[in-house]
């Protein structure tokens, strides 16, 4: 009886988040996950954050200052930092998308996305059938096992049913479409290597109520209500989220947790949100000291509270971002993490309480 007991409490402590039955299929890429998360693991973190800023300063030679101009600019086509002068301004861009793939800086600089696969074209912005989802339709490309480049016909608002379950080896590109992740579910990277988001806007994300959810093609399975956040990151590695608007979701913008690794958040624009970006959940799960991300040249707005972000156990570079409003803390940390904050611009909220940056 006692082992019984025993076994069920170990249980529990595994990470299941969402998942209601911890099948064969989820302890394998469970077990996957973690060893793409380890292998991915740089020892010398400062390498690479020092690498970022020599590609930074590379991409400034020429001109005659330092300094950024963040005015606000109404001229044509400007790329104002490596990551997007990699791809941006570039008019023959939409015959040449994959190109981005090869942009990342920082440590989700690997993350290739659907580089080497097909195009697959977003017709249908519905999402009525979970388990059997309709060609045409996100979720019917996000699940697919081969590497895709998902594109959108034409500009859509998808309100998702329940968490989009993104598989590996894709790209969700929104450029040329106005593509809104509105009102619905949230979009879930779990146990997944190799995914960029890019382009698009999401609002408004609300918990899903759970269910039968086909996260690939070979499986589904019962799934138990989703968090709300934007974009939740799961147990995942080389993940790349970039040019994406995010307000106003239920829980955080962008949770990392459970030893995600590689990840690079640049370009974002985060508006009227309280828990903005969460990198380490748990104050006792160690695991989380693998974790090495990158948060860059994103602008923290309007109506912002906190966690911007904040931090447990691992090492994130936080670099060349545009704090202009904050109504609690812009960055925060506990558990020893290593937080390099370097060429931020921070414009503190006229209250006294607020004027501090808490480490
Ligand atoms: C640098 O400054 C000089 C003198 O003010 C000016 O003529 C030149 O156009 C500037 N170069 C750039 C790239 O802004
Ligand atoms: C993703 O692509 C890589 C490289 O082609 C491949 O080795 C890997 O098995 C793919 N991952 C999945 C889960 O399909």
């Amino acid at each position: 009886m006692l082992l019984v007991f025993f076994a069920l409490a170990m249980q529990t402590s595994t990470p299941k988040a969402g998942i209601a039955n911890f099948d064969e299929y989820w302890k394998k890429r469970a077990e996957e996950a973690k060893e793409a998360s380890r292998e991915a693991y740089e020892p010398n973190p400062e390498k690479v954050a020092e690498h970022f800023n020599y590609e930074v300063h590379k991409s400034l030679e020429g001109g005659n200052s330092t300094r950024r101009n963040l005015g606000k600019y109404k001229g044509p086509c400007l790329a104002t930092n490596p990551i997007d002068q990699c791809w941006r301004c570039d008019k023959n861009w939409a015959k040449n998308r994959k190109k981005l793939g090869g942009c990342a800086l920082g440590f989700g600089r690997k993350t290739i996305g659907g580089m080497h696969g097909k195009y697959y074209r977003v017709t249908d912005p519905s999402d009525n059938d979970m388990v059997n989802p309709k060609p045409g339709t996100l979720r019917y490309g996000v699940i697919q096992d081969e590497p895709l480049w998902i594109i959108f016909a034409h500009d859509m608002a998808i309100s998702l049913s329940e968490e989009l379950m993104v598989a590996s080896n894709k790209t969700i590109d929104g450029r040329g479409a106005n593509v809104h992740i509105y009102n619905g579910a949230q979009i879930t990277l779990q146990f997944v290597r190799n995914v960029i988001i890019h382009g698009i806007h999401i609002h408004g994300a609300k918990a899903g109520n759970g269910g039968m959810i086909r996260d690939s093609v070979d499986h589904y399975g019962f799934r138990s209500r989703s968090d709300g956040d934007g974009i939740s990151i799961f147990g995942s590695t080389d993940i790349w989220i970039d040019h994406i608007s995010m307000s106003n979701c239920e829980d955080g913008l962008i949770d990392a947790v459970m030893g995600s690794n590689a990840i690079t958040i640049s370009n974002c624009h985060f508006t009227k949100h309280n828990d903005v970006m969460l990198l380490g959940a748990s104050d006792s799960y160690s695991g989380d000291s693998v974790m090495q991300i990158t948060v860059a040249f994103n602008h923290f707005g309007r109506g912002l509270v906190q966690r911007m972000p904040r931090v447990r156990w691992g090492f994130v570079h936080v670099v060349n971002n545009d704090y202009t409003h904050w109504e609690m803390y812009a960055i925060g940390g506990s558990q020893h993490p290593t937080i390099i904050s370097q060429g931020n611009r921070f414009i503190a909220p006229s209250d006294p309480a607020c004027k501090e940056t808490f480490m």
